[in-house]
C-alpha cells in the first residue's frame, strides 16, 4: 500500500509527480505529500487525497527538477498532516518516502530517543530516516552508503525514497517487499510503484529487486546490492498505454471495468483457446505439465477477490483433473507452518503482483520445493517474478479498488489451465473437453449480454439500497460467487454482506431473515438448482426480499423471487465468470446510489504490500 512516486531531470518535478500520484491514489489515500529541492528541500504535506493537497498549494512556487511524493494508506499513526509523508530529518536535510512497514522500528526509535532525537509523527518512517541520517553522520559517508548500513538493520519491508539537500542531483531509492519501477528517460528518470507516472514519457523500465539501492541522477541509474556490489539493470519494454489507466468516458474506474470484461476476458483468452483446433496453448504452463498432472495435490493460495478465484478454481481442477485442490488465504498459509512436499503445486493468485502476504506465502513454499504458478495480473510484479511459471491474466490495468476485471479474467485463466490438465492427463474426454472449449470461447459475448441489464440492476440496487444487511447464497460453483458478491457490496457501499453456500443457511444464518432483509441468490442452472430453489422457498416462508439471478429457462424461481435478473445460460463449469457481473453491477449502483465514491473505499487500498 501506499503509492511513491519520484522524477529528476530537465522538466518540473511537480506536475509530473503530482499526475503520478493521482494515478498511483488506489494504493492508499489517507495523506499525500511532496518533497523538491530548489535549491533548499522543500515539503508540502497534507491528510486527505492528492487533489486536496493540490488546491492548498494552489499558486505557491513549486518549482524544482527534482522531487518525490507519496499517496497514504495509513500503518504507523492515523492519518493527520503531521503523520503524511515525506518526513525530514532531524537536521532538516533529508527527506523520505516510504510504502511499507518497519517491524522493528520501536527498538530504533528507543535508541535514537537515547541519543536525544525527536519525532515529529508517529510513523516508522521517521524512525528509519533519522536512523539513516544518524549513521551518515556518524560514520560520515554517503547518502547511499547509510542507507545500505541502515537497511541491514531493518526487519520488514519497504521501498523508500530519499533527497539529500546537499546533493540536489541524485535519488537514493532501495527496495525489499514493496515494488518499485524506474522509467528511463532521455535524461531523467521517473520512479513509481507502479508504471503508471512515467506511461507517457518512456516505455523503457527497470524493475528494482529485493535488496537492491539505486543512485539515480537525471543522466544515469546505479544499482547497487547492499554488499556494495553493481548489479545491472535490466530494461524490460512496456506494453500499456495510456488510454489503458484513464476513465474512458465513464463515471467510475470501476464501472469501466466491469463493462471491459467482454474485451478483457477476450484478450486473455486470445492467442490460448482455439476452440476450432481444440488447442489450449500456454507455454508457461506446458514446461510444468507433467509435474502439475502428477502431483498429489494442488494448493491455491490468494487473497480477498482472488481466493474466491481461487474457490471456483477448486471445484474445476478437482471435476476437471481428478487432482485435489486447497485453497489457502495467503496470511494464514505463511504462519501456520504448512505441509509442503517436494512437488506439490502451488498457484498464487493476484491482480496486483504485490499482496505481501500472497508473496511471502509463495517464497515459504518455494524454499520448501513446491513449484509455483503464477496467476497475475500486473506483468513484472513480483508474484510473477517469484513464480517458477505461470499465466498472465492480460485483464488491462485494473484501477478501482475493488476487483472485477481481474476476478473473470483469473478465472478464464484458471479454467484454461484445468482444461489443459485434465485433457493431457485423460481425466475428461474429448467431447467434454471441446465442449467446454466452445463453452469458454462464448464467454465475452454472454457478458455482454449480461452488461445490458445494467438499467435493471440499478432499479433494484435504488430499491434496496437502505438495507443494513444483506445474505448472498450459493451452491457448487455459484458459492464463491456469492461469496464475491458479498465482498463487493461491502466494500463499496459499507452495507453489511455475507455470503453462504445456500444449504448452509440452516445451520445459523436463517436466523437473520425477516421482512426487511434482501437475499441474493445465485441460482443459475447447474446440478444443485432445484436444492437452491427449495433453500429460496425457505427464504421465502419467512419473508425475506429475494432477489435471484438466473437462466431464462427457469420457470419456478420467478415465482419466489421479488426481483429477477436473467443470465445467459452456461456450463456450470464457465458459469461463475458470467453470474458474477451482477454482483458487481448490484454493489457499484448502491455504492454510487449512497454517494460513496466507489473507486476509492473508505479504509482500504487496491494493492496490500503489508501484511
Ligand atoms: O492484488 P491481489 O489480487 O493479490 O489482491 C487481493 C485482495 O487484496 C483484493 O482482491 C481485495 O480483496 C479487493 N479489494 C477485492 O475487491
Amino acid at each position: 500500500m501506499c503509492g511513491i512516486v519520484g522524477y529528476i531531470g530537465p522538466r518540473q518535478a511537480y506536475p509530473i509527480i503530482i499526475t503520478g500520484l493521482k494515478r498511483q491514489e488506489y494504493r492508499g489515500y489517507d495523506s499525500t505529500g511532496i518533497a523538491l529541492i530548489n535549491p533548499t528541500l522543500k515539503v508540502y504535506k497534507k491528510k486527505g487525497k492528492v487533489a486536496e493537497l493540490e488546491s492548498a498549494i494552489l499558486g505557491e512556487d513549486v518549482k524544482g527538477n527534482i522531487g518525490i511524493g507519496h499517496t497514504r494508506w495509513a500503518t504507523h499513526g492515523e492519518p493527520s498532516d503531521r503523520n503524511a509523508h515525506p518526513h525530514v530529518s532531524a537536521s532538516g536535510k533529508l527527506a523520505i518516502i516510504h510504502n511499507g512497514i518497519i517491524e522493528n522500528y520501536a527498538q530504533l526509535k528507543t535508541e535514537l530517543l537515547k541519543k536525544g532525537y525527536q519525532f515529529n509523527s508517529d510513523t516508522d518512517t521517521e524512525v528509519l530516516l533519522n536512523f539513516i541520517e544518524e549513521i551518515k553522520n556518524n560514520t560520515n559517508c554517503s547518502l547511499e552508503e547509510a542507507v545500505r548500513i541502515a537497511l541491514k538493520r531493518v526487519s520488514g519491508a519497504y521501498v523508500i525514497l530519499l533527497l539529500d539537500q546537499d546533493h540536489p542531483d541524485t535519488i537514493v531509492a532501495a527496495r525489499k517487499g514493496s515494488p518499485l519501477v524506474i522509467g528511463i528517460g532521455k535524461g531523467e528518470h521517473f520512479l513509481g510503484s507502479d508504471a503508471t507516472p512515467m506511461l507517457e514519457y518512456t516505455k523503457e523500465v527497470v524493475y528494482v529487486n529485493d535488496y537492491e539501492v539505486a543512485i539515480i541522477k537525471a543522466d544515469e541509474l546505479i544499482l547497487k546490492n547492499l554488499g556494495n556490489e553493481r548489479q545491472t539493470p535490466y530494461i524490460t519494454k512496456l506494453d500499456m498505454e495510456l488510454a489503458a489507466i484513464e476513465k474512458g468516458g465513464y463515471d467510475h474506474f470501476m464501472l469501466k471495468e466491469i463493462f471491459e470484461q467482454p474485451q478483457t476476458i477476450y484478450d486473455c483468452l486470445r492467442g490460448r483457446l482455439d476452440a476450432e483446433a481444440g488447442t489450449i496453448t500456454m507455454s508457461g504452463i506446458q514446461k510444468y505439465a507433467d509435474q502439475i498432472k502428477n502431483a498429489n495435490r494442488i494448493v491455491m493460495v490468494a487473497c480477498g477477490t482472488s481466493w474466491h478465484a481461487g474457490l471456483v478454481a477448486e471445484y474445476i481442477f478437482e471435476e476437471l483433473t481428478r487432482i485435489s485442490v486447497e485453497v489457502e488465504y495467503a496470511s494464514e498459509f505463511r504462519y501456520r507452518n504448512p505441509v509442503i512436499n517436494k512437488g506439490d503445486v502451488i498457484i498464487a493468485i493476484s491482480q496486483s503482483g504485490e499482496t505481501a502476504d500472497t508473496l511471502v506465502a509463495i517464497e515459504n513454499a518455494k524454499a520448501k520445493g513446491a513449484i509455483i504458478l503464477g496467476v497475475v495480473n500486473v506483468v513484472g510484479s513480483s508474484i510473477a517474478r517469484v513464480s517458477d511459471a505461470g499465466a498472465y491474466t492480460h485483464a488491462g490495468p485494473e484501477i478501482g479498488v475493488a476487483s472485477t476485471k481481474a476476478f473473470t479474467a483469473q478465472l478464464a485463466v484458471l479454467t484454461m489451465i484445468a482444461l489443459k490438465i485434465g485433457y493431457e492427463k485423460g481425466t475428461i474426454d474429448r467431447d467434454r473437453y471441446l465442449r467446454l472449449l466452445q463453452e469458454l470461447d462464448a464467454v465475452p459475448g454472454k457478458v455482454a449480454e449480461v452488461l445490458q441489464s445494467h438499467e435493471r440492476i440499478k432499479e433494484i440496487a435504488e430499491k434496496y439500497k437502505d438495507a443494513k444487511d444483506c445474505l448472498y447464497l450459493g451452491r457448487g460453483y455459484n458459492f464463491p460467487v456469492a461469496l464475491e458478491g458479498a465482498l463487493k457490496l461491502k466494500e463499496i457501499s459499507y452495507i453489511h454482506a455475507e455470503g453462504y453456500p445456500a444449504a448452509e443457511m440452516k445451520h445459523g444464518p436463517i436466523a437473520l431473515v425477516e421482512e426487511t432483509l434482501p437475499v441474493i441468490f445465485v441460482a443459475t442452472k447447474d446440478s444443485y438448482h432445484e436444492k437452491v430453489v427449495s433453500n429460496m422457498q425457505e427464504i421465502k416462508a419467512r419473508k425475506g426480499k429475494i432477489i435471484a439471478v438466473i437462466n431464462e429457462s427457469d420457470q419456478l424461481s420467478p415465482t419466489l423471487a421479488n426481483d429477477v435478473i436473467l443470465v445467459p445460460e452456461a456450463d456450470e463449469i464457465i458459469a461463475p465468470m458470467i453470474s458474477v457481473i451482477p454482483m458487481q453491477l448490484l454493489a457499484y449502483y448502491i455504492g454510487v446510489a449512497k454517494g460513496y465514491d466507489v473507486d476509492k473505499p473508505r479504509n482500504l487500498a487496491k494493492s496490500v504490500t503489508v501484511e
